[in-house]
């Protein structure tokens, strides 16, 4: 079973579809952590972001795998390195999107996200998953919130990472460039499946809408598909 969760950066996304793969046993595939670890790498080589071929060439080579540990958290690992920490920088952050609206880079990426998803059930979180990577999935959510909400989110999330030289207000500048790029972007930009469930979650707690998402998984004659 699949169940892909889209939506923006910041509107609970990440945390939800976490605990809802704990919940349900399944795998948790955080598919932004792929995109982030490539530009991680593309950064430590060097490489100029405008020069897709040499983008395209790193994607191809590069091994990125997410695993769990002992504590259920996800990892993820370049080569055998974690880089769970130094992929959530602000320096990655801030230019992410333009790694990620590489077509060709998309192409492996999606592949690769297919094959992990190939033999679990799993929850899998991103901008595309339920358009591109898993039109058929199972159960498709979208996850949203307002933009002060999300910004506030992020840079809490943030700071319980540790992440230093970040405000607010920078946290909520990067929101708004990478929404757009996201949102713009020609290749499989950030929009909510036909057939996804929209969840507000400004008001929400994480467990209101972990147990709304839950109540929707659990009952088959549940098609709402609440559009926006
Ligand atoms: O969810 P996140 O903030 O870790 O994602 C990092 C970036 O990767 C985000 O700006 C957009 C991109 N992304 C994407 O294009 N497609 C996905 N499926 C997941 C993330």
């Amino acid at each position: 079973m699949i169940i892909a969760v889209d939506g923006p950066a910041g509107a609970g996304k990440s945390t939800v579809a976490k605990i809802l793969a704990q919940k349900l046993g399944f795998l948790y595939i955080d598919t932004g952590a792929m995109y982030r670890a490539l530009t991680l790498s593309a950064l430590e080589n060097n490489l100029d972001l405008n020069d897709t071929k040499a983008l395209v060439k790193l994607a191809r080579i590069l091994r990125i795998n997410l695993e769990k540990d002992n504590n259920g958290s996800l990892r993820t690992f370049i080569d055998g390195r974690d880089v769970s920490q130094l992929i959530r920088e602000p320096r990655i952050t801030q230019v992410v999107s333009d790694v990620a609206k590489i077509k060709d880079v998309r192409e492996i990426m999606v592949k690769s996200q297919r094959q992990m998803a190939r033999q679990n059930d799993c929850v899998v979180e991103g901008r595309d998953i339920a358009t591109v990577v898993f039109p058929g999935a199972d159960k498709k959510f979208y996850i949203d919130a307002n933009f002060q909400k999300r910004a506030k989110r992020r840079f809490r999330e943030l700071k319980n990472l540790n992440v230093g030289g970040i405000s607010l207000e920078n946290v909520a500048l990067d929101l708004k460039n990478r929404d757009k790029i996201d949102s713009t972007r020609e290749v499989a930009p950030l929009k909510k499946a036909q057939d996804a469930i929209y969840i507000d979650t400004t008001n929400m707690t994480i467990e209101e809408v972990v147990n709304a998402i839950l109540i929707k998984i659990r009952n088959p004659d549940d098609k709402a598909q609440n559009s926006k």
